[in-house]
């Protein structure tokens, strides 16, 4: 199994409120079709749910002042954006199906706790593409928060054990630090035990950085998933890691292997 993750800076422009990546995203559901045997698609929300959920301040929750319209408006903007990477998907005749978090997962404290993978696999049995996102979700201790598209990866790798799983991001892979900051080393292979520096990217992210997406990368790999990060905004990268062939990315290969 493939298990894909169209970061949601690759598919929108994060810095610019409910703008899509149209172009990109058509030539990534394009280049997903190189992949044999079962998929399954995770994709971020960018600008289509980061900007409102900070500005509602939901990743903390209830607070004062909240609406719940607020959490359904941020649902309302994200399920938009699924709706548009359906279409590109089947534009190019992949049989995606959209699944969304909140009915089948909970959260305590801003953790999973419980998953249903179940929908998933009967969608797989069908022969569709099941495709999730990150989204306001239901949590025990305060209410609402923010589940990530890479919170669902670590869960839905868990469950499936795909041989691996790819990260498709604005960036040719992990660096040491920031990819900014001069100075910054390529890391082509990253140890589980290997710390990443990261740093504030200037735009609304209220699911974290690059290192929470290595700590979810760790995880993965000690339930034996090798995980890859790749650029999705140079074209036919995708496509080529799909098709086994070797492309510029990081790899944290699954631990003890
Ligand atoms: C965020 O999901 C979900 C919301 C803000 C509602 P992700 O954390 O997976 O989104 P990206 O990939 O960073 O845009």
């Amino acid at each position: 199994m493939h298990l894909i993750k169209f970061g949601g800076s690759v598919i929108t422009h994060k810095g610019r409120e409910l703008t899509l990546r149209r172009k990109v995203l058509q030539r990534l559901c394009r280049e997903l079709r190189a992949a044999k045997g079962e998929m399954v698609l995770v994709h971020g929300a960018g600008s289509f749910g980061h900007t409102k959920a900070k500005r509602y301040g939901l990743k903390k929750g209830i607070k004062k002042g909240y609406s719940p319209i607020r959490a359904a408006q941020v649902q309302w903007d994200v399920r938009d954006l699924d709706q548009e990477v359906l279409k590109a998907g089947l534009d190019v005749g992949l049989p995606f199906t959209s699944i969304p978090p909140y009915p089948i997962l909970r959260m305590h404290n801003r953790k999973v706790k419980v998953f249903d993978p179940k929908p998933f696999e009967i969608a797989l049995k069908e022969g569709l593409v099941p495709v999730t996102f990150g989204d306001v979700v239901l949590d025990g201790k305060q209410r609402v928060a923010i589940c990530s598209g890479d919170d669902l990866m670590v869960h839905l790798a868990k469950y499936f054990r795909p041989e691996r799983a790819i990260f498709v991001t604005v960036e040719d892979g992990v660096y040491d630090r920031p990819p900014s900051e001069k100075g910054a080393q390529f890391i082509e292979v990253l140890s589980p035990k290997k710390k990443v520096r990261s740093g504030s990217s200037g735009v609304a992210d209220v699911t974290g950085d690059i290192g929470k997406k290595v700590d979810s990368m760790r995880e993965m790999s000690r339930f034996g998933v090798e995980t890859l990060v790749i650029n999705g905004l140079e074209s036919g990268r995708l496509r080529r890691v799909l098709q086994g062939k070797e492309t510029l990315c990081t790899r944290m290969p699954a631990e003890g292997k």
